[in-house]
């Protein structure tokens, strides 16, 4: 029985990659192709989070709401993925006992399995722990556009006091390498000509070698950057403490490498970082960040900040907003605290009211943006590259790409044939979510195919 599937992704980039590698797997194994609204779709799954409260909550929201597509229209499979089926597993088919399966980030593989379950009205919960089974059991990636995800490792072994990972994706385990690199080829074969390497703690990757050795992430991205058709290099999310010697050596010696890192801090203040078990200081981090400059002085940095973390004085937070303002990162996700079950953090008393939260969450984040318009205003007049990467959605033969610090840039470039290509932009105009620019050259295309291109685009 061929249909649609419906796929709503909450959190990090790993659900968002687990739930383009699960379409692609429904439609090998049911013939149901991917669509963006639920009333197209017989199969509905929602890929969840757990990371903090709000996002928890919207899960339950969300099947109430399936759940009426499900009156309409009997014989609809409702599904929950990702952390939040992880955590609670039966207990989400108790609070919501329409849902028909429930599979966790490791047991995505076996979705078919459980969906023909379903649809013979025997509903299953599977959020088994399984090393690596999922990665040997995805079909072939399919590109959707010159850039793509590869996650390489899964799970955190980290331990953060605040964080529900290790708990909802297991302890870390790195995708060996060839089997990485065999992905991103195939990638490329496609189309893709940026690859993101993911993990939740991507810099402690090691992965196995055919000849027993274990290579290390700097080692993995020299050998990505050997793939012709790749021309571009991003990893994520790093943490402070595996960011050594061999991934500076990477941002020294590697073009393809782009100039951007995200390295979550989390505060600026040294005692809530001991709470947080994050295992720096403030020091640590300024050093790593200062050698990092020394090689890449043009390297955007962006971040990760919770605010209110138990025990969190007016002092401390005054000490994450001095950093703030030392770093100047180019973005920074910031966040409430809130307790995560099962988390060591949870078992301190969250003494930051509410209103206190959210007042230093307001002025981190007004701090951020001013420092975030600052670097995009520095960027008018300058000649950045891009790598094109589909047509405007407000077109009018507007084509879009990212700057190498991941903002995005509109700009008038005929039709969408150039989609795919690495091309220098000049720098116009901020706008309030992406920045204009204009054409100047695009690699390996003639002056005058350009010119072509930019009358094209003229209304
Ligand atoms: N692996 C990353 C790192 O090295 O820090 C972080 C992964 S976590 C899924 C994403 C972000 O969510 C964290 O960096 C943190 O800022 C935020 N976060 C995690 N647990 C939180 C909690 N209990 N309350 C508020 N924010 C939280
Ligand atoms: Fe979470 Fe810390 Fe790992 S924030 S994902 S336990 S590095």
């Amino acid at each position: 029985m061929a249909g649609a599937v419906y796929i709503k992704t909450y959190g990090c980039q790993m659900n968002e990659y687990d739930s383009s590698r699960l379409a692609d797997l429904l439609y090998e194994t049911h013939g149901l192709v991917r669509v963006d609204d639920p009333a197209r779709a017989d199969v509905l799954l929602v890929n969840s989070c757990s990371v903090r409260e709000k996002a928890q909550e919207k899960l339950f929201s969300d099947l109430g709401r399936l759940n009426e597509w499900k009156a309409a229209r009997p014989g609809i499979v409702i599904g929950v993925g990702g952390c939040v089926a992880s955590q609670e597993g039966e207990e989400i088919r108790r609070r919501a006992p329409y849902v028909d399966l429930v599979f966790g980030p490791q047991t995505v593989h076996r979705v078919p399995a459980l969906l023909a379950d379903a649809r013979a009205r025997r509903p299953r919960v599977d959020i088994a722990f399984v090393e690596m089974e999922k990665f040997d059991h995805l079909p072939e990636p399919r590109a959707e556009g010159p850039r793509a995800f590869v996650s390489i490792m899964e799970g955190c072994s980290k331990y953060c006091s605040f964080c529900v990972v290790p708990y909802t994706r297991g302890q870390e385990f790195s995708r060996p390498f060839d089997d990485v690199l065999a992905e991103v080829a195939r990638l490329a074969e496609q189309g893709v000509r940026e690859v993101t390497l993911l993990g939740q703690n991507v810099n402690a990757y090691r992965g196995l070698r055919r000849d027993g050795t274990t290579a290390d992430l700097a080692t993995l991205i020299s050998y990505v950057a050997e793939i012709e058709e790749i021309g571009r290099i991003r990893f994520t999310t790093s943490h402070p403490l595996e960011f050594g010697d061999s991934l500076i050596d990477a941002f020294a010696t590697e073009d393809k490498l782009v100039s951007h890192l995200h390295l979550p801090v989390q505060s600026g203040s040294d005692a809530v970082l001991a709470r947080m078990k994050r295992g720096y200081g403030v020091a640590e981090y300024r050093e790593k960040v200062a050698r990092l400059r020394l090689v890449r002085p043009d390297i955007s940095l962006s971040t990760d900040l919770i605010v209110g973390f138990p025990g969190e004085t007016e002092a401390d937070f005054e000490a994450t907003m001095a950093l703030i303002e030392e770093m100047r990162f180019d973005l920074s996700y910031s966040f409430a605290y809130s307790p995560r079950p099962g988390t060591p953090a949870a078992l301190l008393v969250d003494d930051v009211p509410p209103e206190v939260k959210a007042e230093r969450l307001a002025r981190v984040q007004a701090l951020n943006l001013e420092h975030a318009a600052a670097i995009s205003l520095r960027m008018v007049g300058r000649a950045e590259r891009i790598l094109i990467d589909r047509p405007a959605p407000r077109g009018r033969g507007d084509l879009s790409g990212r700057t190498e610090n991941n903002r995005v840039v509109n700009f008038p470039g005929g039709a969408g044939d150039l989609v795919g290509c690495f091309a220098t932009v000049e720098i116009t105009e901020v706008r309030p979510n992406s920045l204009r620019g204009r054409l100047l050259s695009v690699e390996g295309i003639a002056e005058s195919a350009i010119l072509k291109a930019r009358e094209a685009a003229i209304p």
